[in-house]
């Protein structure tokens, strides 16, 4: 069986090749191995070298200074960093977070947890795009609120928040303004400087770097304070201890830094296979496209098909990879909260699958994915009529599934 056209770039990238080399460059014996904290010998200096011109180049992907970036674990590790961080350090400033009801489990299960911490949440929901308009946030904005958290782009739909407004409403309010920004790097001009950005999150994986390595942005203010999660060596300025992996911060720096130097042709690019995807499937009928089309990404078209369910699609389209919803929910069999979020019925959600594309998805794939589609919307949708028309009572049926 030939491999599966991968179209799941919004769960995870491959590494670019050039990452990869850069990678094996500072693993072996025979390269820039040593611990990067290892001071009283060359090895070690070299290590640090390579760790320090990484930082740089992530700043220079957001407009930040080196002395800004703190390396962690991935994304997932930077919101609880900057969530659980920023609050427990700040509790005089006051105890209320918001955030919306679409963020990626990394924020709400983290926001959860400081609920029962004694902290408050306020969950404002997104517009039926999917964004977080600056009018609901200031709804819901208090003088004890310390921190809004908002993502840069959402991971299954694709929609782009209006960070500069949104930074502008939590500051007028006094809080701090954070950005999960792990599906938006490499993907859309970003400046925290610009746009106000506190603390921002970002992901080597979803970038062709790899996985397991991400960094905390956090502006440089005296004011701004966060608690350490990890104790131990005092690393990364006593914000996040632990031997830093130098082969995957490489790796992220180079990645970030080949984002910096393509992010234009890989949207001219991505752009170019949305519109051969959308347009082949154009004649198809009922397909509801959930990612709006402008003030998007162009990489994520999350669609729902009548008819048939999510599950049957995806086991009759095993040459893609594609997902339903969240990778991370994968196994849930409830519809996606982020679908539900914008007011996507129950039974359209779960028919919906999310498409995603990237530097390395050739036209020919896409031509071949959309062939894909079709033949098995086609067989699905004929399976169903012909159980309609033997079993008279179907929907009842159904209803006890
Ligand atoms: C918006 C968003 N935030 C956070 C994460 C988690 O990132 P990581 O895998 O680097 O922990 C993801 C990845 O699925 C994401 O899409």
């Amino acid at each position: 069986m030939s491999a599966p056209i991968y179209l799941d770039y919004a769960a995870t990238t491959p590494a670019d090749p050039r990452v990869v080399d850069k990678m094996m460059r500072h693993l072996g014996q025979d390269g820039v191995f040593a611990n990067p904290a290892s001071r009283s010998h060359m090895p070690g200096w070299l290590a640090e070298q390579a760790v320090e011109g990484a930082r740089r180049q992530v700043a220079d992907l957001i407009n930040a200074d080196p002395r800004e970036i703190v390396w962690t674990s991935g994304a997932t590790e930077a919101d609880n960093l900057a969530l659980i961080g920023f609050l427990r350090a700040n509790r005089a400033r006051g105890r209320h977070l918001v955030t919306s009801t679409i963020e990626h489990k990394a924020i709400i299960d983290t926001a959860i947890a400081l609920e029962a911490e004694g902290f408050e949440v306020s969950w404002v929901a997104p517009e039926s795009d999917g964004r977080v308009s600056p009018e609901a946030l200031r709804r819901v904005m208090r003088p004890d609120t310390a921190l809004v958290s908002l993502m840069a782009v959402n991971n299954e739909l694709g929609s782009i928040n209006d960070l500069a407004a949104l930074s502008a409403v939590s500051h007028e309010f006094g809080a701090r303004f954070h950005v999960d920004a792990a599906q938006a790097s490499g993907r859309l001009a970003l400046d925290v400087e610009a746009m106000g950005i506190d603390l921002m999150s970002l992901s080597g994986h979803k970038v062709y770097g790899p996985k397991g390595v991400g960094a905390l942005y956090v502006r440089r203010d005296p004011d701004l304070r966060l608690e350490a999660l990890i104790h131990g060596g005092g690393h990364e300025r006593g914000m996040r201890s632990g031997t830093l992996p130098t082969h995957q911060i490489v790796g992220m720096g180079e990645a970030f830094e080949l984002a910096r130097d393509e992010r234009e042709r890989d949207a001219r690019h991505v752009d170019a296979l949305r519109q051969r995807f959308l347009d082949g499937l154009s004649e198809c009928q009922g397909i509801h496209n959930h990612s709006p089309l402008a003030d998007s990404v162009p990489n994520i078209v999350n669609l729902a098909f009548d008819g048939v369910d999510g599950e049957s699609l995806l086991m009759a389209l095993r040459g893609l990879a594609v997902s339903t919803g969240s990778a991370c929910n994968s196994a849930s069999v409830e519809p996606s909260y982020v679908l539900k979020g914008i007011g996507i019925p129950r039974t359209q959600a779960l028919a919906s699958i999310r498409f995603s594309f990237g530097r390395f998805t050739t036209a020919d794939e896409i031509d071949r994915a959309v062939d894909e589609i079709r033949r098995a919307l086609a067989g699905l949708r004929r399976e169903s009529e012909t159980l309609a028309d033997t079993v008279p009572n179907r929907q009842t049926a159904t209803n006890h599934r």
